[in-house]
């Protein structure tokens, strides 16, 4: 079973989410619960883009010891020597330089000829490996990059020193397949890239960042960035718990895992939301709200006959008691029954069924049926004459 590094940047890339605006405390705080959840490498921020974030990254990095911390830098001497003040107390120190490759960045963004971006790439890391001895070397937008020019770059970087090499689909365009042939194109032209660990980094805007991060685990990828509920820069960064979920529910299938405390997951998903503001969407897959709840009769007469009818995933895996038999209008008399008795009613038979058909005609009125309507039809029958 191959192990698969996970790499998450909820506190950088997911602080970057419109809105989201995280004090040092907060980020300790979610870092020791990322630590809790056990990622392996945590980017705890940007130290250069402010005095308020290198003094958070500065003060994770001194009391995280169970993930390696990292910071982000463009490709300069100056961020790289204050990402190396802010991280240099870690228990294994590393940096994360990015610099874009893409046509469209070179020319609009940093205004620099390919061989101009190829000479500061190779300069910065160069000059990072001189203090830290883990260097991750981003192709920002490497999906919209010229193949050959990734092949070249990556290569002459890989000499100066780094020991990671990621591609990012920056702004989400890439297709899965797309994206795992890209991976299987630089392992094959890059002589050098066994000496690296690989990694995919997948944006959200067009819903397909968790089969990206999955299909860069088919074609070779060691490593896997992402967020926690998937927050991040527009529509978000690949959510890693369903990464991590799915490697583990479909392990079968791809034939890898994550070292996560799975049952730490919720917990995780749950402080996240509540510190960065940002709430979960109930249909989200894994963490939200609905992931266990089962409406209809059908579903929830399965569920109680035998759980994995309409279940892959059971709810303690993610750290979740139980699931959930929401009565609504699809609701059947099974799960109706199972409520009654939990709420501690043991009716007749045709009290229950005149409490059940009292429920349906509540359930065409009102949209939410509460414990408390529950509770007021199920006393009226018992007590009914
Ligand atoms: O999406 C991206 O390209 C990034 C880089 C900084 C790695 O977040
Ligand atoms: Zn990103």
């Amino acid at each position: 079973m191959q192990k698969i590094n996970i790499f998450d940047t909820t506190l950088r890339d997911g602080e970057q989410s419109a809105g989201v605006n995280l004090n040092a405390i907060e980020k300790l705080e979610i870092a020791k619960q990322l630590e809790r959840l056990g990622v392996d490498i945590m980017e705890a921020g940007f130290p250069a883009s402010s005095q308020g974030d290198f003094l958070a990254v500065q003060s994770i990095a001194r009391s995280i010891r169970n993930s390696s911390i990292t910071g982000l830098a463009r490709a300069n001497k100056r961020d790289i020597d204050i990402a190396w003040d802010a991280l240099k107390d870690s228990e294994e120190p590393r940096i994360h330089i990015f610099l874009a490759t893409s046509p469209i960045h070179m020319t609009y963004k940093l205004r620099k000829t390919p061989d101009e971006v190829l000479e500061s790439a190779v300069e910065a890391v160069k000059y990072a490996k001189q203090r830290f001895s883990h260097v991750q070397w981003s192709a920002e937008d490497a999906s919209r990059s010229d193949k050959w020019f990734l092949v070249k770059i990556i290569s002459e970087v890989i000499q100066a020193g780094a020991t990671v090499i990621n591609l990012p689909d920056t702004v989400g365009y890439s297709t899965p397949k797309e994206y795992g042939e890209l991976f299987s194109f630089i392992r094959e032209n890059v002589p050098s890239i066994d000496k690296v660990i690989l990694s995919a980094h997948c944006h959200d805007d067009l819903g397909m960042a968790t089969a990206n991060s999955l299909a860069a685990i088919e074609n070779g990828v060691r490593q896997i960035e992402g967020t926690i509920n998937g927050i991040g820069e527009r529509a978000g960064n690949a959510a890693l718990e369903e990464i991590a979920v799915a490697l583990h529910i479909r392990q079968d299938y791809y034939q890898a895992k994550t070292g996560l405390k799975l049952d730490e997951i919720k917990h995780t998903s749950q402080l996240i939301s509540k510190l960065t503001g940002m709430v979960v969407p109930g249909n989200k897959a894994v963490v939200g709200a609905n992931a266990f709840a089962h409406e209809s009769g059908i579903h929830q007469d399965g569920v109680l006959k035998e759980a994995s009818t309409y279940e892959i995933i059971t709810p303690e895996l993610i750290g979740v008691a139980s699931n959930n038999l929401v009565l609504g209008k699809h609701s059947g008399r099974h799960a109706f029954k199972q409520k009654a008795l939990e709420l501690g009613f043991e009716l007749t038979p045709e009290k229950l069924k005149d409490a059940f058909d009292s429920f349906k005609a509540l359930t065409d009125r009102k949209k939410e049926v509460t414990e408390d309507d529950l509770f007021a039809i199920l006393t009226d029958k018992q007590t009914e004459q």
